[in-house]
């Protein structure tokens, strides 16, 4: 009877497939899993429970997912140099929400980056963090705003006394000050928790701040922007067991039932690929967010942040203001196969969100696709003949595109099953 609906959402389906291989991706909190990776989507795992931990499961059948999150913990202990793991949290969100559910009572002050400021919606008022405390107060920024003050920070922490304070953010070009906030903040008892949603990547990669050798409590983040997938979340700490106890069930049962197993099964893969090729892929992002950062200044437009370099990381803002603002820009770019998101710059008044003056580019999809800085400079000259000369450049981006089709960084070259080697070797 649906049989003609059915089929309607599997052609939309392959048509998202189809075009977003013909497209620029520059939104820069996605990434791609590799071949290899992405196979394994629709594994046994996709049905099935497993509650609880390795061993201690409330559902029977998952010894072979108690296995894959046993190797899973231990390689990310291994990434991060770090005691303690959960791997629970299917998003940066629900990580953040086991962690805030468990540290965050009523009244508590916690210290977090604005909206303008680059601060995710998890760290606000109307978010994750909202449901636990009202009392949320903005880092104090430097006047470039890319930057926390870091005397009226210690100042705040004094005066303010807040509980925790949550560094790391969205539009995240530079590290933040843990170690230079690290003393006072264990003078004043307040702990540090950092998200690295979208820099996991970068760190594991050793291209970014440590934030736990830095000082920090805790790490979250979703596994799926600088890092390889798949899309989950992840919290790491070195704290002490009991208090670690406390996050645990923050994770599960505060803010999870089963933790969807498929993907699961798929991060532990993508974990080894970050572990063989991650320092040369964060090493190479960075590198091609600097050059695209100086090709677009070159071209004219208002690169952000140009007197520190432009960025640190994956990303790179830019105010589009003269050009008629981030959502025009950016919906005159979709329209030419060029993805990216619209962004608040950190100048600008909450009330203009919806109509924010910057866009937000990363780099971090195009990188795995094998891009370098001569491609960078060719993107930037497409999203200059695009919106500063006003040029349809659709064809030409799908032609630039087709060259960059296969995931580097990754084990797609290896043989399709892990079965068929060693059968055809006994048969010798
Ligand atoms: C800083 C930060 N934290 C948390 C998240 C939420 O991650 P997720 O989308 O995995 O819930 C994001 C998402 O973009 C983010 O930018």
């Amino acid at each position: 009877m649906y049989e003609k609906e059915f089929a309607e959402v599997q052609k939309l389906i392959e048509g998202q497939d189809q075009w977003r291989l013909r497209t620029i991706n520059l939104i820069a909190s996605e990434n791609v899993l590799s071949k290899k990776v992405r196979a394994f989507a629709g594994s046994d795992f996709a049905h099935r429970y497993a509650e609880g931990h390795p061993g201690e499961r409330y559902y029977r059948g998952t010894s072979f997912i108690d296995e894959i999150e046993t190797k899973l913990k231990a390689n990310l202990k291994i990434l991060f140099n770090c005691t303690h793991t959960e791997v629970r949290p299917i998003s940066g969100t629900n990580a953040n929400e086991a962690v805030f559910s468990k540290l965050v009572n009523r009244e508590d002050v916690v210290m977090a980056n604005s909206t303008p400021g680059g601060g995710h919606i998890s760290h606000h008022r109307m978010g994750s963090l909202g449901k636990f405390t009202k009392n949320i107060i903005d880092f104090p920024l430097t006047a470039d705003g890319y930057h926390i003050d870091i005397e009226k920070t210690k100042f705040l922490i004094k005066s303010a006394k807040p509980k925790l304070i949550v560094l790391g953010k969205s539009l995240f070009l530079f590290p933040e000050p843990v170690r230079e906030l690290a003393e006072i903040c264990a003078e004043n008892k307040v702990k540090i928790i950092y998200d690295a949603a979208h820099v996991l990547g970068l760190i594991a990669g050793k291209q970014f701040q440590d934030p736990l050798a830095e000082g920090a409590l805790l790490v979250t983040a979703s596994t799926h922007k600088t890092f390889f997938g798949s899309q989950r979340g992840v919290i790491l700490s070195n704290m002490d067991d009991e208090e670690w106890r406390k996050i645990d069930r923050g994770a599960f049962p505060g803010s999870s039932s089963n933790h969807h197993l498929h993907t699961l099964a798929q991060l532990a893969m993508a974990t080894y690929e970050m572990m063989e090729f991650g320092q040369q892929y964060a090493a190479d992002v960075r590198a091609n967010a600097k050059a695209l950062a100086a090709a677009l200044d070159r071209l004219g437009f208002n690169v952000e942040a140009k007197e520190f370099g432009y960025t640190e990381s994956h990303q790179v803002a830019v105010n589009v203001s003269n050009l008629g603002g981030g959502e025009r820009v950016s919906k005159t770019l979709e329209l030419n196969d060029i993805i990216l998101n619209m962004n608040m710059l950190p100048h600008e008044p909450l009330r203009k969100h919806d109509h924010p003056d910057g866009i937000r580019i990363g780099v971090q999809e195009m990188t795995r696709f094998g891009m370098k800085q001569d491609e960078m400079e060719r993107i930037a000259e497409l999203i200059k003949e695009c919106v500063i000369d006003n040029k349809p450049v659709k064809d030409e981006v799908n032609r630039f595109r087709r060259d960059y089709q296969d995931v580097k960084y990754s084990y797609d070259d290896l043989p399709e099953t892990t079965e068929k080697k060693p059968a055809a070797k006994s048969r010798k």
